[in-house]
């Protein structure tokens, strides 16, 4: 079997440091926020890997189809030897780019889910005896140093994750990734495109209440960690559309006027009722929004592809 290794960039520590800052900022402040990173338990890592086979979240199947017809034409372009994959998951989807990249030696999955990194790294050596796996346990909206490794790199953001990052996150993280690539590397960006609303919010919003589930998971994952008496139970699960914005916001909408305790921080918190805590911001994108954010941080687009009904985009961009 190849090589697996697992690297924890982020202290042990860090994960109850980073969320108990979170919570304190966005639950006193106006509107109550949390950052979507605090899903990703091994919990909220299955339920989201039960959205993307949800028959209304569309995102996945047409990334995927986007990979399979272009994987090759990518490959060719990037003529990668180490593949880094940002927030990389399952790494279900990547597979057709393993099989394209013939040349590849290391792929590098960052996740801040360490369920999800060595559920895939362990799959991916077993399946790929030639491929050595340098699994990195990290937060990709801070500073990120990467192994030494064999370029040219092929840096890959999948699913649609850059969405989750508000516009002025978005062009701190493209500096980022400006930074950590040389001439000859690439970018490959998944991007989900603005459409029709009662699609969007249908895919953040199914029938079956997966995502419901995956919305609230936030909250015991609070009530764990920091102790918190949040009850999942007393908060609806609210998907809407923001046209100024051209985002969707997941939001959980109190039942009533409560009070929740979070003794790690010594913070009573209430809510009134509707009151409603914003908990993921899902920004959708056009080509030419894209191909200007990205050339503001010093990368240039040169390819972009579509899946045949015109709903997702992988793009291709190069240190310009
Ligand atoms: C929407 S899922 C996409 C997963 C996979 N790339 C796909 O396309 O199906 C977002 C992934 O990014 C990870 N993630 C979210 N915020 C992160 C952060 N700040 N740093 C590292 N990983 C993060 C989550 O654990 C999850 O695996």
């Amino acid at each position: 079997m190849s090589p697996f290794a697992l690297t924890r960039i982020l202290p042990e520590d860090a994960t109850g440091a980073a969320l108990r800052a979170d919570v304190l900022h966005g639950l006193t402040g106006t509107p109550k926020t949390l950052p979507p990173k605090w899903f990703y338990d091994a919990r909220g890592s299955a339920l989201f890997e039960q959205i993307t086979e949800l028959p209304e979240y569309y995102p996945t199947r047409a990334e995927r189809e986007i990979l399979i017809t272009r994987s090759g034409e990518i490959a060719r372009a990037a003529g990668a030897r180490t593949l880094v994959e940002l927030g990389s998951g399952s790494s279900d989807k990547t597979r057709h780019l393993l099989d394209a990249l013939t040349d590849l030696r290391l792929y590098v999955p960052v996740d801040v889910s360490e369920s999800a990194l060595t559920l895939a790294g362990r799959a991916l050596v077993a399946e790929r005896p030639a491929l050595a796996v340098h699994a990195l346990i990290a937060d990709f909206t801070a500073p990120l140093t990467l192994p030494r490794s064999p370029g040219p790199r092929l840096l890959a953001f999948l699913g649609g994750t850059i969405g989750n990052l508000l516009p002025a996150e978005r062009a701190e993280f493209y500096a980022a990734v400006r930074a950590l690539l040389s001439p000859g590397d690439a970018l490959l960006l998944g991007t989900d495109l603005v459409k029709d609303e009662g699609v969007l919010v249908r895919a953040y919003d199914d029938a079956a209440g997966v995502t419901a589930a995956f919305n609230k998971n936030v909250l015991t994952v609070v009530d764990r960690e920091l102790g918190a008496d949040f009850d999942p139970g007393a908060f609806d699960h609210v998907a809407l559309w923001d046209a100024d914005n051209e985002w969707i916001e997941m939001r959980l909408r109190s039942r009533r006027a409560q009070t929740v305790k979070v003794p790690a921080l010594d913070l009573a918190v209430h809510f009134a009722a509707g009151e409603e805590l914003r908990t993921e911001v899902s920004a959708k994108f056009r080509e030419e929004g894209v191909r200007t954010e990205l050339a503001a941080a010093g990368l240039e687009l040169t390819h972009w592809w579509t899946d045949t009904e015109g709903r997702f985009a992988l793009s291709l961009s190069v240190v310009g």
